[in-house]
């Protein structure tokens, strides 16, 4: 038996270096104040401190400036903003701690589906222009204390969410307290904004960007339809009200006019992050090839042209397909895997028979069998040949990575077993690995789970006793058979969700293949309605039925 070691993903230690390398100077670009300018102060508002000049005070902290205040402190040059070697060296530091957190999380963790520089630099264009787009924003709004509110109105979330739908989860919920942190940062670090604002406010930051970022995560995971974006902005938007509110709560003198800011604050960032996230996604996804929610989504309406064509030629293949999506799906959902992946890899799984439909036992509907004609050797080459068929296919029609895994994945690297054992019996000694599929082995737990529901289906719709016992029988047969082979080994599948996998696949059998009750005869009143569009199979048999009604 082929065993491979357990992959350790397609990142190298060097391009995980060059990433954390780069963001770092990356976020020190943003961070850094380069451009020394004025804060803002203008006839008519409060000071934000207390301004003196050689001992002299022009102007109280939360008096009113007039022009005269204006033109002296403009004259002593208190408004200028003095970037010292302090405060670059503190964005500098911060730039790198929080490079290496996102560079250690990649070694360590390993996400599976950040692989390939492609999505790295994916990645870090989302964190840098966020941190930016931050930095830019609050630091226009943040000096002005009526805008501190309404800097809420930027949808910071939308970072977070989009790396959750299209890279990884964990690094998602990574980047929903670290941009929280290095926005905050942004905004505060700036000397105008650092002496116009208490503590209050910066913990006030983190904690509303955090919670919404984590908010808008769990709500759009693993969507599977629009209305999920939907919902993730209202939470987004629901958090950071509330979170704003809880703050607002600890201030001394409280302003009922703020509640109506933090109102349209929140209400404008639930609406940017939907959009964002409908429209990034897209963008994001077609320009660094990754596959998004809607596009998975599209896929499952199953109106693909390669599907279309599949249901066409060969009619049997099909409908395996969408018997294993059904069966699939619902394990998935129970164990925690991307259930609309698993159905839109249950679609295209086989998609390669397309080519040569007859030469696979279910478009053959008992007519001529091609391999009748063919040596087991080449048979088995024709019965594998619909992995390679069917990538070449998804190739040209350039299907989502994820989606292409289910492809070589969902057989591994397991025996062609019909035409291996044919040809063992003519020759004991027959070397076996030329009858086995190219693999690799299910690297996923939604790849794995399509292997199982795949042999499942198959042998579940050959099995001529479909009593539960039988079903229960032939469902635990598979999985042990491919638990014994090693076929799992690669998949992140434990034992309790092969569990979990086993009893809804026997459910969902069970539903499918329940017995059927056996219609009674149908009654005479019904054939007498011949005409009134009463449906009915052959005239009754028992005269007395009619007569008793
Ligand atoms: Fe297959
Ligand atoms: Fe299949």
């Amino acid at each position: 038996m082929i065993s491979r070691a357990r992959p350790t993903t397609g990142l190298p230690p060097a391009h995980i270096f060059f990433f954390t390398v780069a963001m770092a100077v990356a976020l020190a670009i943003v961070l850094i104040p380069v451009l020394p300018g004025e804060a803002s102060l203008e006839s008519g508002d409060i000071a934000f401190k207390t301004f003196s000049d050689g001992g002299e005070v022009i102007a109280e902290e939360g008096q009113r400036v007039t022009d005269q205040d204006i033109e002296r402190i403009r004259g002593a040059g208190l408004l200028e903003n003095h970037f010292g070697f302090a405060d670059v060296l503190a964005a500098g530091i911060i730039s790198i701690l929080s490079a290496s957190m996102f560079g250690l999380y990649l070694y360590l963790f390993r996400p599976p589906d950040v692989i390939g520089i492609r999505r790295l630099v994916m990645l870090g264009v989302i964190i840098v222009l966020w941190v930016a787009a931050a930095r830019v924003f609050f630091s226009l709004t943040l000096p002005d204390s009526d805008g501190l509110y309404l800097g809420y109105m930027l949808p910071v979330a939308a970072a977070p969410m989009l790396v959750a739908t299209l890279l990884d989860g964990g690094l998602a919920v990574l980047l929903a307290g670290m941009i929280a942190l290095l926005a905050a940062f942004g905004a505060y670090h700036l000397p105008d904004a650092r002496s116009s604002a208490g503590s209050i406010e910066s913990l006030q930051m983190v904690s509303a960007l955090a919670l919404s970022g984590l908010a808008g995560i769990f709500a759009v995971r693993n969507a599977d339809r629009v209305n999920n974006y939907a919902t993730a902005g209202l939470s987004v938007g629901a958090v950071t009200f509330l979170a704003l509110f809880s703050f607002w709560l600890l201030l001394p003198n409280r302003d009922g006019v703020d509640i109506l800011l933090m109102l349209i604050a929140s209400s404008v960032s639930a609406i940017g992050t939907v959009i964002i996230m409908m429209g990034g996604s897209y963008v994001l996804g077609a320009a660094f090839g990754v596959a998004t929610r809607i596009q998975l989504m599209e896929l499952a309406q199953m109106t693909h042209p390669l599907l279309r064509e599949l249901q066409e030629k060969a009619p049997g293949t099909f409908h395996h397909s969408v018997m294993v999506g059904n069966l699939a799906e619902r394990a998935a959902d129970l164990t925690g895997a991307d259930a609309l992946l698993v159905r839109v890899g249950a679609y295209f799984h086989d998609i390669g028979k397309v080519a040569k439909p007859a030469y696979y036992i279910e478009n053959q509907m008992g007519g001529e069998n091609p391999h009748d004609r063919l040596d087991p050797d080449s048979s088995a080459k024709m019965v594998s040949e619909h992995v390679r068929a069917g990538l070449r296919l998804t190739g040209r029609y350039r299907l989502p990575v994820r989606v292409r895994a289910f492809i070589p994945e969902h057989h591994g690297t397991r025996l062609v077993t019909y035409f291996y054992r044919k040809a063992a019996l003519a020759d004991p000694a027959i070397d076996a690995e030329r009858f086995r599929y190219p693999g690799p082995k299910p690297q996923s737990k939604e790849t794995a789970i399509i292997m199982l529901a795949d042999s499942v289906e198959a042998v579940v719709r050959a099995s001529k006793d479909r009593s539960h016992e039988k079903i229960d029988e032939l469902v635990e047969g598979v999985i042990d058979e491919r638990v014994q082979e090693g076929q799992l080994d690669e998949s992140d599948l434990t034992l309790s969700d092969l569990k979990t996998i086993g009893e809804s696949f026997k459910s969902t059998l069970r539903g499918i293949y329940h017995p059927r009750i056996e219609y009674p005869a149908p009654s005479r009143a019904e054939t007498q309605n011949r005409g009134g569009g009463v449906a009915y199979l052959q005239s009754p048999t028992d005269a007395t039925e009619a007569t008793r009604r």
